[in-house]
């Protein structure tokens, strides 16, 4: 539907708000030349893909157009932008530890490279400077927002090292593991620039769902069919979910991750059009066509 050649795609239109991204991340971990200094500023290479700030400044200037301004960021907004990839890091340098792993980002990991009580200490002062970050853009509401993120992604973590759960319970305890680890810091992102721009709640609220729906259908792709075939069909779910029972573990997975997409565009369609709004719409169109 939305496949005019002529729209920039999503990557290119965020390019312009992304180009001193890392950059600036490097200045907020101002630590003198130590080691320290080197391990924090090891992964703000430019490899990594930096979807959250990119939704983040696509999802900032959609809603500031929607509140009759013009598209351009505001401060807090870009910081936002920057908060959110700090955040995300610090937590995969944590996670590379608890999983013992030795790549991330195509390089050997910091707890590979300096031990994981370095790398440890490393993603500490990656959120320490996030949060620090956050407090100077002075909306108590926003660092609530963000620091929710922090909790859930823990409680995520945490979720995944071990459950007790019973057959029925098992898928519920996926997704609301998925959106911990991975979409309430897009949802909660999104929804932080849309209170930045003193956005009415409605408007809140759909770039939290938008932010959320995305981060699910994001994760779906890397669920295992096999988890998939293990739920029960007992307990209670609707017509949608039946479906999605009685079809095989890759349907399902398909299915469900199409659902979550479909949501997000209905979503952000409610906001007035924009080049950035297109560009969202498009992005969760690339997640439904990408090759699996
Ligand atoms: C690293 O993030 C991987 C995870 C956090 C696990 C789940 C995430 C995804 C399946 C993709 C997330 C999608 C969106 C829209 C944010 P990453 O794949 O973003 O890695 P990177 O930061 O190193 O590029
Ligand atoms: C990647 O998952 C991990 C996460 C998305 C979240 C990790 C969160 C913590 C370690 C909690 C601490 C949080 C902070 C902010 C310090 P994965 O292992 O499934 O993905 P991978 O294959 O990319 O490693
Ligand atoms: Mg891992
Ligand atoms: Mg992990």
């Amino acid at each position: 539907i939305h496949s005019d050649a002529k729209l920039k795609d999503p990557f290119t239109l965020a390019q312009k708000d992304l180009n001193h991204l890392y950059d600036d991340i490097k200045k907020e971990l101002f630590v003198s030349k130590s080691e320290l200094k080197s391990l924090c500023d090891y992964y703000f290479d430019g490899k990594g893909k930096a979807f959250r700030p990119m939704i983040v400044v696509l999802m900032a200037r959609a809603c500031n157009i929607h509140s009759n301004r013009d598209g351009d960021l505001l401060p807090g907004q870009r910081s936002i932008a920057m908060i959110s990839e700090m955040i995300h890091t610090a937590s995969l340098v944590h996670d590379d530890v608890i999983d013992g792993s030795d790549k991330r980002r195509g390089k050997t990991t910091i707890n590979e490279v300096w031990g994981e009580r370095k790398a440890i200490l490393a993603g500490d002062f990656i959120l320490s400077a996030a949060s620090m970050a956050l407090a100077r853009i002075g909306n108590n509401t926003v660092v609530s927002v963000l620091s929710q993120v922090i909790e859930d992604l823990v409680r995520g973590e945490f979720m995944q090292l071990g459950s007790k759960e019973n057959e029925s319970e098992r898928f519920k305890h996926y997704l609301e593991k998925s959106f911990k680890k991975t979409a309430s810091l897009i949802a909660n992102s999104c929804k932080a620039v849309s209170i930045l721009v003193n956005s009415d709640p409605e408007v809140q609220e759909i770039a939290f769902q938008y932010g959320r729906n995305v981060g699910i259908a994001f994760q779906f792709p890397e669920l295992h069919a096999m988890i998939m075939r293990r739920f029960s069909t007992t307990g209670d779910v609707d017509r949608a979910w039946q479906y999605v029972l009685e079809s095989d573990g890759v349907d399902q997975t398909n299915y469900l991750a199409q659902s979550y997409c479909r949501e997000a565009i209905r979503q952000i369609s409610l906001l007035r059009p924009s080049p950035e709004r297109d560009a969202l719409i498009r992005l969760t169109e690339m997640v439904l066509t990408r090759d699996k």
